[in-house]
């Protein structure tokens, strides 16, 4: 699956947009793949009621087969055609965060192929915050089943030209709509059983969900052995090409212990890049090449640093850094997806320095 034409077309008016549409969703109907933008990453479509044309999803990402995809919608009444029951808890969710970056699991109806949801018996739904998806789905007529449209392990795409350089060749269309406004994927809220639990952290955040639920389950601590509930979340993830690790210290000994890491570094003969604030960026300048620092955002503004989080891990795919060093952020609201997201790219390479 690697020699077809793979188009990308900018969208920047629905509804002069028709004719590509139309074709978007006939190349769903039909069974094929069409990339497309939500709010939170670049997802890889097809019919998510056709197994066949999900089966070419895990075939493009190179993706286990064990690893659910979550089922698109463009409505509340389309989340009926995929959920055998929406709980009261589900409910609540979609009231308060549909559409928007949420991902609601619950009992799927027979009609889901089990190749979609990796032989589990409930079903990720989420309905994405963005025209041009909902404008796919409405075209499809159907719910399309996605995943980030990354290869399997690498940062998943929050612009089409990411996108492009996952998926060229592999598919035929991409939807282009910009640049992602979140930049983390969803939070995914199991609402099957007693309480509320939160099993992938995102922009819509606990303390979020706890104002429209109340209690949640508390959040898993994973023992080694036990595999965690969303089963995509114990795969490799996010990781750019070259070694990465946090560096977790005050916002007052950052500028030091970046200094630290790069000289230790460099003695060994190493090209260190950096992925760090704006502030701590023009810290650095001095003793890192400019094209070896990426810039998140403000450290102030967790909400810029997750919307560019995967573009800088990205830039360093062309670039010769041996190694690269990452601002760690506080673990509270945002900061919980956007550190759990760099833990996976560091594969869990951590320095504390106080
Ligand atoms: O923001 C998002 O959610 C993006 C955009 C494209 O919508 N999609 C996304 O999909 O991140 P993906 O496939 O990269 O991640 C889906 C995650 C995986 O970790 C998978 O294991 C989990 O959702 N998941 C899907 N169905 C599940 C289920 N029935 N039970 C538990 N986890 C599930
Ligand atoms: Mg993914």
């Amino acid at each position: 699956m690697n020699d077809l034409q793979t188009r990308s077309e900018k969208i920047s008016n629905i509804k002069k947009a028709s004719a590509i549409f139309d074709e978007a969703g006939e190349i769903i109907q039909g069974g094929g793949l069409v990339a497309f933008p939500t709010e939170t990453v670049y997802g890889l479509g097809a019919n998510g009621l056709d197994a066949d044309a999900c089966a070419k999803i895990y075939e493009a990402k190179g993706r286990p087969s064990d690893n659910p995809l979550i089922l698109h919608v463009a409505d509340r009444a389309m989340v009926n055609q995929v959920a055998a029951t929406v709980t009261p808890m589900a409910e609540r969710v979609l009231a308060a965060f549909a559409p928007g970056p949420v991902t609601v699991i619950l009992p799927k109806r027979d009609e889901v192929p089990p190749k979609v949801t990796g032989g589990l018996s409930t079903v990720g739904i989420r309905m994405p915050d963005n025209d041009v998806a909902r404008a796919l789905i409405r075209a499809a007529g159907v719910p399309i089943a996605a995943p980030s449209a990354n290869r399997s392990g690498r940062p998943s795409p929050t612009t089409a030209a990411a996108v492009l350089a996952d998926m060229g060749g592999k598919i035929p269309l991409i939807l282009d709509g910009g640049p992602c406004r979140f930049g983390v994927e969803s939070t995914i809220v199991d609402c099957t059983g007693e309480r509320a639990e939160i099993l992938r952290p995102g922009a819509i955040t606990r303390e979020m969900l706890a104002e429209v639920l109340g209690e949640l389950a508390p959040p898993p601590i994973l023992q080694a052995d036990e595999a965690p509930r969303a089963p995509g979340m114990k795969y490799t993830h996010y990781a750019p090409l070259a070694p990465l690790t946090l560096i977790a210290a005050s916002r007052e000994k950052n500028g030091e212990a970046f200094r630290a890491v790069i000289r230790e570094a460099m003695a060994e003969g190493k090209r260190p890049g950096v992925i760090v604030s704006r502030a701590l960026a023009d810290e650095l300048s001095e003793y890192v090449p400019l094209e070896l620092i990426a810039v998140y955002g403000d450290a102030d503004n967790l909400s810029s640093m997750a919307a560019h989080l995967y573009e800088c891990l990205r830039s360093f795919d062309d670039k010769d850094a041996d190694v690269l060093f990452a601002e760690a952020v506080p673990e509270e609201g945002l900061g919980v997806a956007i550190m759990n997201r760099l833990k996976k790219a560091a594969g869990g390479r951590i320095r504390f320095i106080d």
